[in-house]
């Protein structure tokens, strides 16, 4: 049974990550109907300001403290510095955000964030920084990087998508799932299989003509620890295959989260 709600009776945050295109909205959105039905239905925040349907009603939904566009026209931005400044707006009210949690938080097991598209918003800003943080501080955090796994099957995508992970692991410091999403239309096994048998990703390196591939050798190599201390699991965040897999991972890593802080 699980226990990710253990910890004092504080409520786990499931942040999600991902690239554009990764399912993170569509992995929220299996999340907050797997919870409702099985477990307690969660506490839901929208981070994303320029997202315009979302398929799941949040508790906490930037788009309704800022607008996106708006800050564009007024700032005299481009899209992606209409979403970061959206978000530092955000932030500056994030206290406020935080009040709203704490008093659902002793009815709560669990809270999901949906982050922006453009990855680098989130992971590389302040704002994210300060989120992060802020929510990590309190509860205990754990990031899903959500992985398109039909879009990760060459050697050379898998690596540079593992090592933006890593990037990110080091930047949030934070329990890491890694969740290889649209397993309906490609089993995750050889991600698997890849970061647990060396041979066998090198064997797929010489079948890449890429002159990248030397260095990709080094790289898996100095990626070994980084998967030593990963949780991984496939997931499809359409058919809803493998999500009691992921909370299985999210319990361990809350205790994980523990022995952290
Ligand atoms: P951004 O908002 O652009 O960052 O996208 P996102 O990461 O939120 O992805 P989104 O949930 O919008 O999904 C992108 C596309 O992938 C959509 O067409 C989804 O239907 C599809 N998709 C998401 N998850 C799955 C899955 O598990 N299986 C399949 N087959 N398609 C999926």
């Amino acid at each position: 049974m699980s226990t990710s709600s253990s910890r004092k009776g504080q409520p786990t945050v499931l942040l999600c990550i991902g690239m554009a295109g990764s399912g993170k909205t569509t992995f929220m959105q299996r999340l907050n109907a797997h919870l409702h039905s099985k477990k307690r239905p969660p506490y839901v925040i929208n981070l994303d300001p320029a997202v315009l349907k979302l398929p799941f009603t949040p508790n906490i939904d930037i788009r309704d403290t800022v607008n996106y566009k708006e800050v564009m026209k007024q700032y005299n931005l481009g899209p992606n510095g209409g979403i970061l400044t959206s978000l530092n707006l955000f932030t500056t009210k994030f206290d406020q955000v935080l009040d709203f949690v704490n008093k659902r938080a002793p009815t709560l097991d669990h809270i999901i964030v949906d982050t922006p598209g453009q990855i680098e918003i989130f992971t590389w800003s302040a704002s994210g920084a300060i989120i992060t943080d802020a929510l990590a501080a309190t509860y205990p955090s754990v990031v899903a990087y959500i992985i398109d796994t039909p879009r990760t099957t060459s050697p050379a995508t898998f690596m540079s998508n593992m090592l933006y992970a890593c990037s990110i692991l080091y930047k949030t410091k934070l329990p890491f799932i890694l969740v290889f999403n649209k397993t309906d239309v490609v089993s995750h096994e050889f991600a698997v299989q890849w970061m647990t048998d060396f041979e066998a990703f090198q064997l797929a390196l010489q079948k890449d003509t890429s002159y990248m591939s030397n260095l990709m050798n080094s790289m898996c190599m100095v990626l070994e620890e980084f998967y030593n201390n990963l949780k991984v699991v496939g997931v499809s965040a359409v058919t809803g295959e493998g999500i009691d897999e992921f909370f299985v991972a999210v319990d361990e890593a809350v205790k994980e989260y523990e022995e952290i802080y």
